[in-house]
């Protein structure tokens, strides 16, 4: 028994309302096998966004019976699916069977006053819900965690190893309405826009407390343009023409900022970023939580979500061996959630995927693969860009590798410990490595936009901490395999030894002094992990 497969298997509320089918390698057991989707990426969205527009969020009072709740909102329609959370209050979450429901609620719903302050009268699906006799009611609901962090003894743990904890079906849930909410407030400008979460929202590497990326998409609007209708005249729209799609992005994103700073319920601290390479608009999400990224014109990173949900979906180690170099690289402080010169999520993300296509047989297939795999319906060229790939998993054969994740971890280490980083470059679209095309310390090429780096940021300090930490790693996890201590020694063994962050002390291989406290912490947390996750993250009183 060794805990590396126990924190591999990371928690997570099993989502119970999505269709999944068998898994197709089921070679190795990683625990992660329960939530590989299997649908197709358009699907999903589709489906999940649809489900977000029949939502509401409802800020509760602190005591309120759960049956009287569902009783009072019944009224408007018949209720599908609710929970509830706390995030700085309760909150729920209530999905109606139909939308006309909404309407119902929001002709039933008025606009506070107050004496001191004024009402911007904006009608929102977010509401506010208020008992008329404060001493009525004393039951508590039950309710589901959204924060990653809260002061429950199991997320202690995260303060010291900043485990990584998957998504949860509520969270998602949350996820998707939060979308939805600020796509209500776009439609005042342009009614037919989708707001579309991309990033790790929904490409299936997300962990409870990531942020929300978001997607302005108004290509939606302009394809309705593309109807056939006869006659001898083609009727446009009167616009107003700006020199660049730059400048055009800059301009929306700086109108819908003001609008949600104006007029957004709960969204504070917003932030217009728009001088970046890729503008947003910044904000905090109050009542979800959610730290939120707004941009438009940004279809390619739609895109390369949708091609790591494909990468992850294949095979549950991809998923496996990702979030544990990920939590590797967080109690190392290689990522922080601070933008700076820091390795991310996404180019770990990238690493991995490119490590198991170098595996012998691999376990990923190459982009280019993917690319020869694709049919008519999946051509897509984005800004000059080819991003055709195949959509329909089903079609790609499962990998013939049976690696265990120990060894993999190991080898991942070991593979970076030595890259040759000075020289080369990470592709996943071939697979291989190329020559850098230029000086930065790590070029990991973005598989869509082949002339961009996707870690330009990344510097050679950083870089240097990452190979020494890997190539420590490597040699922990090998010694490992030759004198494997008992449980009872004082030693760090496993993934345990590979998350405590290195001490002072810890200056050379041969140097180390282990902090006996430490590990016993990690080692209770660990104990405690196990014995509390289903407790802790099936808490929800959602059907
Ligand atoms: N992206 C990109 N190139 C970059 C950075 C980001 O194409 N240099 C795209 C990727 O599609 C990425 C998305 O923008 O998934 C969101 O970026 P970010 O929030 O930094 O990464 P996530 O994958 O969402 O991971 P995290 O959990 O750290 O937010
Ligand atoms: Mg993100």
């Amino acid at each position: 028994q060794r805990p590396i497969v126990r924190l591999l298997s990371c928690p997570g509320t099993v989502a119970k309302d999505l269709r999944r089918d068998e898994q197709p390698s089921g070679s190795v057991e990683t625990g992660f096998e329960d939530k590989i989707p299997k649908r197709r990426f358009s699907e999903m969205q589709n489906e999940r966004r649809e489900q977000a527009q029949r939502t509401v969020l409802i800020h509760c009072p602190e005591k309120i019976s759960e049956n009287k709740f569902l009783k009072y909102l019944s009224q408007f329609g018949p209720i599908n699916n609710h929970f509830f959370y706390e995030s700085f209050g309760l909150y729920a979450v209530v999905e109606f069977c139909q939308k006309e429901s909404i309407g119902s609620l929001q002709n039933g719903t008025h606009t506070p006053s107050t004496a001191m302050e004024t009402a911007i009268p904006f009608r929102s699906r977010f509401f506010n819900l208020k008992l008329k006799n404060q001493t009525s009611e004393r039951s508590r609901v039950r309710s589901s965690n959204q924060l990653p962090r809260s002061n429950k003894q199991l997320f202690e743990l995260l303060c010291y190893a900043e485990s990584e904890f998957q998504l949860t079906e509520e969270n998602t849930k949350l996820r998707y309405l939060t979308c939805s909410l600020i796509e209500d407030m776009a439609a005042a400008y342009f009614p037919d826009c989708i707001v579309r979460p991309f990033g790790s929202s929904v490409n299936t590497f997300g962990k409870l407390g990531c942020d929300l990326d978001m997607f302005l998409d108004l290509d939606e609007t302009r394809n309705l343009s593309a109807h056939k209708i006869s006659g001898n005249f083609l009727m446009e729209f009167q616009v107003k023409n700006v020199p660049s799609e730059r400048i055009a992005t800059q301009k929306i994103l700086s109108v819908l900022g003001e609008c949600l700073d104006h007029f957004g319920p709960g969204c504070v601290g917003v932030q217009k970023i728009l001088n970046a390479r890729c503008p947003l608009v910044r904000f905090s999400h109050q009542a979800s939580g959610f730290q939120c990224d707004l941009t438009t014109n940004n279809r390619i990173a739609l895109t390369s979500s949708e091609l790591l949900y494909i990468y992850g979906a294949l095979d549950s180690r991809v998923r496996a061996l990702v979030f544990s170099v990920r939590c590797w690289a967080r109690a190392h402080s290689l990522t922080s959630s601070i933008p700076g010169a820091w390795i991310t999520n996404f180019s770990l993300t990238m690493m991995v995927i490119f490590f198991l296509q170098r595996r012998s047989p691999p376990i990923l297939p190459t982009l280019d693969s993917l690319k020869t795999l694709a049919d008519a319906e999946d051509k897509c060229v984005i800004e000059g860009n080819n991003c055709t790939f195949v959509r329909d998993l089903s079609r790609i054969k499962p990998s013939q590798n049976t690696e265990t994740l120990e060894l993999l971890l190991k080898e991942f280490f070991e593979y970076f410990g030595n890259f040759a980083f000075d020289k080369n470059s990470i592709n996943i679209r071939q697979g291989r490595e190329q020559n850098k095309p230029d000086s930065s310390p790590l070029y990991i090429q973005n598989p869509f936009e082949t002339s961009l780096n996707i870690s330009k940021n990344v510097s050679q300090s950083q870089l240097q901490k990452f190979v020494d930490l890997a190539r420590e790693s490597a040699w922990i996890l090998q010694q490992e395999d030759t004198d494997r201590p008992s449980i009872s020694s004082n030693r760090p063994w496993g993934l345990v030894s590979l998350l405590l962050p290195s001490a002072p002390n810890r200056k050379s291989f041969t140097k180390k002094k282990s902090n006996k406290f430490a590990i016993e912490t990690v080692k209770n947390l660990l104990e405690s992990l196990k014995g509390n996750r289903t407790e802790n993250f099936t808490k929800t009183s959602g059907k």
